[in-house]
């Protein structure tokens, strides 16, 4: 047991190094943004080893700073470089957690995150003072973003796993449903289950202007005339059993209070409708997600995005990502869903599938 007084200097000797990892994680976690958005990861995993300059120019860039992150993610264990002939080589292992052709598995996309939380860390600096949080607006790639991340999920999962999954949805969405998706940001999934269900009829809710208007740029793009999009807010939806299903993913945990839009969801559902309700994987409990993998980053990312965007709107509860299974199921139950089951799906670590259904009249 531990005392006020006591000192371990084993444990500070651990801790200096297990903050240097931090130090030196925290910068590679830059260096992967870096090395998805300038494509470097992409163009290196087909080069064989190679100089900066040739890796530059594959990739389109300039040599110096191509050179120093090359240098960066060399040291940083990412890179192989060879110091007899200078050439620089992403390994097969490596280049299967990092490139865009990894599908699911890439790694570097969702790294885009730390930068875009460093923009606004004067503003949750700020919010740490007034309790009045960081609005959606101060977040200003945060649509785009969140439309690259959710769209490598979706490509390769939603058809292929999510669909299945839940029983009867294939075929209900052959022979024609009304299906929604309650904060739906740039409305990939809708356009997705569109162009592949043409006999069903979707809905994507969202309250952002951009993330719609993106939704409906891709919809046009694609020909989707089974498709529309309306700019809400997901608690005034003023839907009455509109719908046979109404997913969300990722979308309720930063509302500003999770309970009136629930409430609307179950509302918008016909009697014996089902909601799908996509959450992050966690536990309501911090113990408990103490060792969890993702656990870290899920905190934070709440800290500086998902927790100040709820907080900074009127009557905001701030419920943050890691709201967790418990508070999902009990809310669920107070809304009226039964029912309700979780599963998980094989290609999304990080959330948790949570399937309810509406009861049946009488
Ligand atoms: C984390 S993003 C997820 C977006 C999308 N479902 C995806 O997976 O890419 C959360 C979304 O909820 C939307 N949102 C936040 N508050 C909302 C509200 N009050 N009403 C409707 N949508 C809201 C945001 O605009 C954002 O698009």
């Amino acid at each position: 047991m531990t005392t006020a007084t006591s000192f371990d200097k084993d444990r500070a000797k651990a801790f200096l190094n297990q903050m240097v990892s931090v130090m030196n994680g925290g910068a590679m976690a830059l260096m992967c943004s870096l090395g998805h958005r300038t494509g470097l990861f992409d163009v290196m995993a087909t080069l064989p080893p190679s100089t900066a300059q040739d890796i530059a120019t594959a990739a389109g860039l300039h040599v110096r700073p191509v050179q120093e992150w090359l240098n960066a993610v060399t040291v940083g264990g990412i890179v192989d470089h060879d110091p007899e002939t200078g050439l620089y080589h992403l390994p097969a292992e490596h280049a299967g957690l990092l490139t865009r052709a990894a599908g699911t598995l890439n790694l570097s996309n969702g790294l885009q995150f730390i930068g875009q939380m460093g923009k606004v860390e004067d503003d949750v600096v700020e919010s740490f003072r007034t309790g009045e949080g960081v609005p959606y607006t101060k977040y200003t790639s945060f649509h785009r973003l969140m439309a690259e991340v959710s769209a490598q999920r979706f490509d390769n999962g939603l058809l292929q796993h999510v669909v299945p999954q839940i029983p009867g949805l294939e075929d209900a969405l052959n022979t024609g449903i009304d299906f929604a998706d309650v904060g739906c940001g740039s409305g990939h999934a809708v356009n997705i289950l569109g162009q592949a269900f043409p006999n069903s009829r979707f809905t994507g809710f969202d309250i952002s202007e951009e993330a719609i208007g993106r939704g409906r740029a891709e919809a046009a793009q694609l020909g989707n005339t089974n498709v529309d999009f309306v700019v809400v807010d997901a608690a005034q939806m003023n839907q009455h059993e509109a719908f046979d299903m109404i997913a969300s993913f990722d979308a309720i945990h930063d509302q500003p209070r999770p309970d009136p839009v629930f409430a609307a969801i179950y509302a918008a559902l016909r009697p014996g409708g089902r909601y799908l309700c996509v959450e992050p994987n966690a536990s309501t409990h911090v113990h408990d997600n103490h060792g969890r993998t993702h656990a870290p980053f899920l905190y934070s990312v709440s800290t500086m995005h998902c927790m100040q965007v709820s907080l900074a709107a009127p009557d905001g509860e701030g419920v943050g990502a890691a709201w967790g299974r418990e508070q999902i199921q009990e809310r669920l139950a107070v809304a009226g869903f039964v029912n309700t089951e979780r599963a998980n799906a094989p290609h999304d670590r990080t959330n948790d599938y949570w399937l309810s259904a509406k009861p049946p009249v009488g």
